[in-house]
């Protein structure tokens, strides 16, 4: 079975590619290394750098003839979204429209597609499951979320198959320091230099963090099931901002401080979220407790300096 993943040379996808190659799915990679790296990419799968808004997209699906697409390339940063709204949209909509059509062009059975938990706001319950109403704060929010209406729509009208994979924040081994949820690794990076990181607001911002190779198994059990729809990735595990802080400095046996600065416009105080839907419907759940994950993310960094 072949699969083309987009974005496969980034953070989450290159832990998804080595994963579908470990169980001998044939892998193609398109992405245009505007964040991602090429040393992350397994020498097993075919590159092709290339932006997913290119018009010749559709020449590669003809030439590869993907079984199924992972669509994980995009403009991530919410800020930048912000800042440059243009921008994110052309990425994240423009460029997922010709993913999509690329996609009915050859008849892909499924497509699985990274969603995220920046379309809730401030949530109005807790844990946020899938029918939790959504209010998006910021650019980046509206184009995820838009997404999953153009895969429905695409379901509908040439039936190809989708799973939208609602993550709470990931964290893991070569995540970028500056992506979404990339405080682990500017902690990570900061305390292994013996340097003093920022902390926006008082640190009891309450959040969710799930493992990257955790999330790479939701791909792969996704992809090969029948199941459908949009499912959360998460671990329903509530961590505040200083309580990560304060394992990390005692997982490297140090007592780093930290400053407080002004809280960031529009953060979000409280957000975990619930797996039950595809703990019930496929048996993924997180395997990977915060302590046993920040170490192997910690010996990534240490590593990688
Ligand atoms: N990291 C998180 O916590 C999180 C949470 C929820 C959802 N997501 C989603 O998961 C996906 C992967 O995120 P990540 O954290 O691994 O980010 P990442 O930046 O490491 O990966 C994205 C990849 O897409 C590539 N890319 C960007 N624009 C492109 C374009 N126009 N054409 C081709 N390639 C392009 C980048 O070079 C990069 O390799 C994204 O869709 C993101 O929205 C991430």
């Amino acid at each position: 079975m072949k699969v083309i993943v987009t974005g496969g040379a980034g953070f989450i996808s290159s832990h998804v590619v080595d994963l579908l190659i470990d169980n001998n799915y044939e892998v193609c990679i398109i992405d245009n290394l505007t964040h991602g790296s090429i040393k992350n990419i397994n020498k097993k799968a075919k590159f092709y750098e290339m932006d997913i808004r290119d018009t010749k997209l559709k020449e590669i699906f003809q030439i590869e003839k993907p079984d199924y697409v992972i669509h994980n390339a995009a403009q991530i940063s919410v800020p930048a979204s912000v800042d440059d709204p243009m921008n994110d949209a052309s990425i994240n909509i423009m460029g997922t429209i010709n993913v999509l059509e690329a996609c009915s062009s050859v008849n892909v059975k499924k497509i699985i597609y990274p969603a995220s938990a920046a379309i809730f706001g401030e949530p109005s319950y807790l844990p946020i499951d899938e029918a939790h109403p959504l209010e998006m704060l910021s650019a980046y929010g509206v184009t995820k979320h838009t997404v999953e209406h153009y895969l429905k729509v695409y379901k509908g009208l040439y039936n190809i198959d989708y799973v939208a994979l609602r993550c709470a924040n990931v964290y893991g081994p070569r995540q970028d320091s500056s992506g979404e949820g990339g405080v682990i690794a500017i902690f990570c990076e900061k305390l292994l230099k013996d340097e003093i990181p920022y902390i926006y607001g008082d640190g009891n911002q309450i959040r969710d963090f799930v493992y990257v190779k955790d999330v790479a198994k939701a791909y792969l059990m996704a992809l090969n099931s029948d199941i459908s729809g949009i499912y959360n990735v998460s671990t329903n595990v509530k961590i505040t901002i200083n309580e990560l802080f304060k394992i990390i400095n005692k997982l490297l046996d140090k007592n780093i401080s930290c400053i407080y600065t002004d809280e960031r416009k529009g953060d979000i105080r409280e957000s975990y979220m619930t797996y039950d839907k595809i703990e019930k419907k496929i048996g993924w759940r997180p395997e990977t407790s915060i302590t046993e994950g920040l170490k192997e993310t910690l010996s990534y960094y240490a590593n990688i300096k």
